[in-house]
């Protein structure tokens, strides 16, 4: 076992021992190989140092309650990835190759994986990265197909459930109108760092962006999606710009099992005074919930014209507390995983 810190893990990069690599050339994939060497060898002309020829996910493995290792949703993972990496007309990984080279990983870092009771896990970060030289824009040819591991805590080190502020994202948009925002390609990310900065640099936790055809709707926080509860109603925002979050998929449905009602809709800017609770939601942290929102003509603006308070004591509700500790009882083996979510590392 490793000598860490488990309570203060927090979300960053730490290194492990090894990280797992498939390269897609001629045609193959090659056999999986577990690589204690962290640096890849690219021509300075592969297309992802010029175009983003790139994608990646996001997925945890819990070590149980019960001593067992759990994937969460690997297979949902995969799929997001071919989704992700078909539309930048790149080789994908099958779901099969995604989730053994995943259980690869934890096995080849099982001394990185955090022991039950600390709230931590392993993070995986599977990559996509088109790696061949090029110079004009063209999908790549050959791909490199890696994932790797980092043992995590709650995202900020805060602890989990702590509620933060979020501002309204006016003049910037993480995605555009019939664009990229429901694939998790890299260049969605670099496109919120500008006004991500800005927003943290002004205090706030979440930015919570817009529709951009029409800025009057709600889409997603950064790297997070919306969800709100109103009364006995889950209300999560329906739109082709939002990253198809599993944690969201997931809650949804313990949402249900809760005898909740789920409404996937458009969720107006105005309606944000009317949710009784609200929760950015995302793999990282399970949900933050939300304290307030504000409303700002443009990010630089130090000019508030609307604040929506929806949590008074800085606390996550009632309802999501609940769901997220079912959640988390499911991931950690304390609850039985009735829709089958957990896949067990042998
Ligand atoms: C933009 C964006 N939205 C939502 C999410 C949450 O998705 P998931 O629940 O699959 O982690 C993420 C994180 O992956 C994200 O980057």
């Amino acid at each position: 076992m490793a000598e860490l810190d488990w309570s203060n893990l927090a979300f960053k990069y730490r290194k492990t021992d090894k990280i797992i690599v498939s390269v897609y050339k001629d045609g193959v994939w090659s056999a999986p190989v577990a690589s204690e060497d962290f640096n890849f060898s690219f021509s300075a002309f592969a297309g992802v140092f010029h175009y983003a020829n790139s994608c990646f996910e996001g997925l945890k493995a819990f070590r149980g309650v019960d001593g067992k290792v759990r994937l969460f949703r690997p297979d949902e993972n995969a799929k997001r990835m071919q989704s992700s990496g078909r539309h930048l007309d790149m080789a994908v990984p099958s779901e099969e190759m995604f989730i053994e080279m995943c259980m690869m990983c934890v096995r080849e870092n099982i001394d990185y994986l955090p022991p039950y009771g600390y709230n931590a896990a392993m993070y995986l970060r599977p990559v996509l990265i088109g790696m061949n030289p090029q110079l004009g824009i063209a999908s790549s040819t050959e791909v490199v197909f890696a994932v790797l591991g980092a043992p995590v805590g709650t995202y900020s080190g805060a602890a989990s459930l702590s509620a933060g502020t979020a501002v309204l994202a006016r003049n910037y948009d993480r995605a555009a109108p019939n664009g990229t925002g429901a694939f998790k390609i890299a260049a969605n990310y670099a496109t919120s760092l500008h006004p991500y900065n800005m927003a943290h640099r002004q205090g706030y936790r979440e930015l919570l962006f817009l529709d951009p055809a029409t800025h009057t709707k709600i889409d997603e926080f950064g790297s997070s999606n919306f969800l709100a509860i109103k009364g006995n109603t889950y209300v999560t925002p329906l739109s082709s710009s939002v990253l198809p979050s599993i944690t969201n998929k997931s809650l949804q449905v313990v949402a249900e099992d809760f005898g909740l009602k789920v409404e996937k809709r458009a969720v107006y800017v105005d309606e944000l005074a009317e949710f009784d609770e609200i929760n950015a939601c995302g793999t990282a942290v399970v949900i933050t919930p939300i304290a307030s929102i504000d409303d700002k003509p443009t990010l630089e603006s130090t000019e508030v014209t609307r604040q929506f308070v929806i949590s008074k004591n800085g606390l996550a509700g009632e309802m999501s507390t609940k769901m997220y500790n079912h959640y988390r009882a499911i991931q950690d083996g304390l609850e039985q995983d009735i829709h089958g979510w957990c896949y067990f590392l042998d």
